[in-house]
Formats: C-alpha cells, sequence, structure tokens
C-alpha cells in the first residue's frame, strides 16, 4: 500500500510515523510519503489559502493550489490522474469512515489523502480532482491532518503484518466476522478486583459456551449503539 498525504503540516506526522503499528506496515512493504502544498504553491510568499468568495469568516484552501501540488508529484495532470487511484478530499460533510470503507481503501494499492485547512477546501478540489470525499465524524476538526491520521491507521491495521501475532483485525469491533457489530468485551486478570469480577463463564474453559456468551454480548452491544442507549455491562 502507498499513501500519499498532502498537507501543510508533514511535520504532524512524524510522531503518527513512529508508531509500532505503522513501522510494522512500512516495514512490510507499505510507504508513506507527505507532500507540502506551499512546496508546490504557484502563489507568491508561500499563500495557499484565501477568503471565501461571498464573504465569511475564515479561509478557503485554493484549488489552483492544490492542482499544483498534485501536478508537480505527480507529474501529470490530476484529472487524469485520479482516473488511476483513489484521490480522497477529507472533510467533515463526506462519506463517513467505518470498518466497510477502511477495508474498502484498504484493498485499493494506492491512497492520496488531500488534508483541507482552516475552513476547508474550495468546493472544486472535492468536485473535479478527487475521487472521493471522506469524513471521520460530524464535527469539525481545525485541518485534514488528524483525519488523514484516522483514515491512516484504520487502512494500515488490515494489512498483513502490521498487528503483531497476538492481535488480530479479524474479529474486531464492526468486522465482518462479528456481523458488523460491536466486539464483545474483554477482560483480564485479576479475575475479581475490588469486588467486580469477571463474567464466571470466562473462567469455565468451556469454549462453545464462551463463544455464545461472546456473539450474544456484541448482539446487546450492536443493540445498544443502535438505539443510543448506554452499553452497560452485560
Ligand atoms: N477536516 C476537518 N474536519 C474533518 C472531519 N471531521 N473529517 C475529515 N476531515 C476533516
Amino acid at each position: 500500500m502507498e499513501i500519499d498525504v498532502f498537507t501543510l503540516f508533514p511535520e504532524w506526522f512524524d510522531w503518527f510515523e513512529r508508531q509500532r503499528h505503522v513501522r510494522n506496515a512500512i516495514e512490510a512493504g507499505s510507504r508513506l510519503r507527505y507532500i507540502s502544498y506551499r512546496d508546490h504553491t504557484p502563489l507568491t510568499a508561500g499563500q495557499v489559502d484565501d477568503t471565501p468568495f461571498g464573504g465569511g469568516a475564515g479561509m478557503v484552501l485554493r484549488v489552483d493550489v492544490v492542482d499544483a501540488a498534485l501536478r508537480g508529484h505527480y507529474g501529470r495532470d490530476p484529472v487524469e490522474v485520479r482516473s488511476g487511484r483513489r484521490l480522497i478530499a477529507l472533510t467533515p460533510g463526506g462519506r463517513l469512515l467505518d470498518d466497510a470503507l477502511a477495508q474498502e481503501l484498504a484493498a485499493e494499492p494506492a491512497l492520496t489523502l488531500l488534508c483541507g485547512r482552516y475552513e476547508g477546501f474550495d468546493e472544486r478540489v472535492v468536485e473535479h480532482l478527487a475521487t472521493d470525499a471522506v469524513s471521520v465524524g460530524r464535527y469539525v476538526l481545525s485541518g485534514g491532518e488528524l483525519a488523514a491520521m484516522v483514515v491512516c491507521d484504520a487502512v494500515l491495521r488490515k494489512l498483513p503484518g502490521a498487528l503483531g501475532d497476538a492481535e488480530s483485525a479479524v474479529e474486531e469491533s464492526f468486522s465482518p466476522a462479528l456481523g458488523g457489530a460491536p466486539e464483545y468485551p474483554h477482560y483480564t486478570r485479576p479475575a475479581e478486583y475490588r469486588g467486580w469480577r469477571v463474567p464466571d463463564v470466562l473462567l469455565s474453559g468451556h469454549h462453545e459456551r464462551i463463544r455464545e456468551w461472546r456473539a450474544e454480548q456484541s448482539r446487546r452491544r450492536a443493540l445498544a449503539g443502535r438505539f443510543g442507549g448506554r452499553q452497560g455491562p452485560g
């Protein structure tokens, strides 16, 4: 998997790249690159954004700047680039990232993530340069960088070799293995702490009953989530 992140703040990703699962993914053959819009801007004094037409607060990332950065990096018209790879604009109003989308993106050989800044992008970036608009939640971050890390994290951990042997992305929350439901609760030692006991079934060694209990917990959590209920103890 090759991921190119276009950003105003490439240095934000230094921390991200140091994380174990990201390093594992890189050692297993994935490649992450960070491209600064500012290094490609055709405007003077490193300008990348401008005030919105029609008035209003904040600044908007310019379409000519995004176009120039994509063109500079890929060496051809981004409109052509987008027919060969997913170019994803990160924006709060986009398609919500969920397990199915993470899985879909993990199956791609290459991704491009476009981080917006301030009030976001000129809409022509989304309309003409990007193939997708993706949101990590219905709230506004001060830029797309954290959203890009969320997308990278969710996608990279789906790739073989990203997680250690002891971990698995197969039977985790929202995965097809759990029918899209949240994962069942986990417990570890001590079996009793301050009077809070681990459910007896988990200590029983009875694998079939444990499997049934977990499936039931997962279903209950899915139901609680759907109706906005508190996920109380099983
Ligand atoms: N940029 C700002 N807020 C965002 C969000 N919630 N999702 C994706 N990109 C964003």
